[in-house]
């Protein structure tokens, strides 16, 4: 039920300097999500009144993320002025103007915090009476966090920022997370009272909680269990480390429901995948995007999967798709590479060394070794020869080929799209169709075998091959 007093704040205005990248810091991914769809996730869960994301660096970027996983949410431009506490200032003149319940506000680069332990923040928050509540946690190192100050007895004082704190603050442990809950009356209050008069020339969040003392209202800091679970990002250390928490937590997930994964370390799933019970990853398996697979599959080792869909049974290993289908108790690999539009029927089988774009293999057929399938349809059982490549592009335009059911090619086949081969035919090794074959005929395209004999013995005489070949023949 929507909580009528909560409204929610996430601050994603910044521009992750310390990333030092062209993208957006909360753009970057982790378990195949920009980190800021993390915290819209786990805002959502929450079920406030009224959820207000912030945005300025990049801002049509965060937007558009933004409009598509939380519609709900409003979304606040930033003006020039930086820092934090000016972009709760400008989120909080959004709220409707007889807002005065609570304000939830969460950092946009803490993608690690779940929708529980937030929930119980709030609560705890709720049941003090305080007029703010800040989440804190003892980090192994607390370095680029603001410190927690207590005053005597334990008694939380303020926060000061890493860059304007003395060293005896510096060594201070316990870490502000970037979340906060204050009842709106007291933020709306202090916000306009921020200066940009500290180190790094902005209004400061922080800085509500240092002005709520000293206008005798109490506050409190509450820290999280677990220090993992509001590790901020700010640089690429911090990014591979929360992907790993998170992958971690993942894997341990679906291995709790019933998934063999031989080796977690190396097995890397994406939040939106989903996998069945008795499935099976082996090592060095990546299992990307919106990625189905069905019961009984094994997939890997060494084997990427994004977006596909591996039927019942179905074998992956040793490669790579893209947007593939691959039927029950199919087979793929080793060192296949599927990608966009491959559709492998119920008992097909991809083998080896085999390149597929845009194919329709039917149930039963075969492409088992080192061939090229590209903008074709194969029928029922039907069987590619090794070495076969299909032209599908004539320089400027592609082409697609119709193979039928039951169709043997032979080896080393070129299949000069557009072409059609009839139910049943056949193709001699080494063939070049460039012309339809029909139903049942066998198509032969190489010039009949003329043995010239004698001919290493007047070429190249004297060479090894030359010794062989008489020796040979004095037998
Ligand atoms: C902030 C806190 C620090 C805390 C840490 C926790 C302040 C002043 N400091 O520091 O006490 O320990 O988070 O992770 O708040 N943002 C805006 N507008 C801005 C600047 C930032 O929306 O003008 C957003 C960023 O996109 C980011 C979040 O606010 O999502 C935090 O900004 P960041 O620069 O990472 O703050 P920290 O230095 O980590
Ligand atoms: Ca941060």
């Amino acid at each position: 039920m929507t909580d009528q007093n909560l409204a929610i704040v996430v601050l994603a205005a910044g521009q992750g300097t310390r990333m030092k990248s062209a993208t957006p810091k909360l753009l970057h991914p982790i378990a195949g999500l920009p980190l800021v769809s993390h915290v819209l996730a786990t805002a959502k869960a929450l079920d406030a009144a009224t959820i207000v994301t912030v945005v300025r660096h990049e801002r049509d970027r965060l937007a558009a993320v933004v409009s598509a996983e939380l519609p709900e949410s409003i979304i606040v431009d930033q003006d020039e002025v930086p820092g934090t506490g000016r972009a709760v200032e400008q989120a909080v003149a959004a709220l409707p103007a007889d807002f005065d319940g609570d304000v939830l506000v969460i950092n946009g680069d803490v993608p690690l915090l779940d929708a529980q332990t937030l929930s119980q923040f709030v609560a705890a928050h709720r049941e003090s009476g305080a007029s703010a509540t800040v989440l804190s946690a003892v980090y192994d190192d607390a370095t680029g966090y603001g410190r927690i100050v207590r005053g005597d007895g334990g008694a939380f004082d303020g926060i000061v920022e890493q860059k304007d704190a003395t060293p005896e603050q510096l060594a201070i442990g316990e870490g502000n997370a970037g979340v906060y809950v204050f009842s709106a009356a007291a933020l709306r209050q202090q916000l306009g009272k921020l200066t940009t008069d500290n180190a790094q020339g902005e209004k400061y969040l922080t800085d509500v909680i240092g002005l709520l003392r000293a206008a005798g209202s109490d506050v409190s800091a509450v820290p999280v269990a677990e220090a993992w679970l509001v590790a901020g990002v700010n640089d690429r250390a911090q990014l591979s480390e929360a992907a790993l928490r998170l992958n971690a937590l993942i894997v341990r997930g679906w291995q709790l429901a019933g998934v063999t994964i031989q080796d977690p370390a190396s097995t890397w799933i994406d939040l939106k995948a989903t996998l069945a019970p008795d499935v099976t990853l082996l090592p060095g398996t990546q299992i990307l995007g919106a990625t189905v697979v069905a019961t009984g599959a094994i997939i890997g080792p060494d084997t990427t999967l994004v977006d596909c869909e591996i039927g019942e049974g179905a074998q992956v290993r040793r490669s790579d798709a893209t947007l593939a289908v691959v039927g029950a108790a199919a087979t793929v690999g080793p060192f296949a590479f599927l990608r966009p539009g491959t559709i492998l029927g119920t008992d097909g089988k991809i083998g080896a060394f085999v390149e597929t774009k845009n194919a329709k293999i039917g149930t039963g057929s075969k492409v088992p070794h080192l061939s090229y399938v590209g903008d074709a349809t194969i029928g029922e059982h039907s069987n590619i020869g090794a070495g076969s490549i299909f032209a599908n592009y004539d320089g400027v335009n592609k082409h697609s080929s119709q193979i039928g059911s039951h169709v043997r090619t032979g080896s080393h086949g070129v299949f000069v799209a557009p072409i059609t081969i009839g139910d049943g035919a056949y193709t001699g090794a080494g063939t070049v169709v460039r012309k339809n074959i029909p139903a049942g005929a066998l198509a032969i395209s190489v010039a009949p075998q003329r043995n010239m004999e004698g001919w290493v013995h007047t070429h190249r005489a004297g060479s090894a091959a030359d010794d062989a070949a008489q020796a040979a023949q004095a037998e």
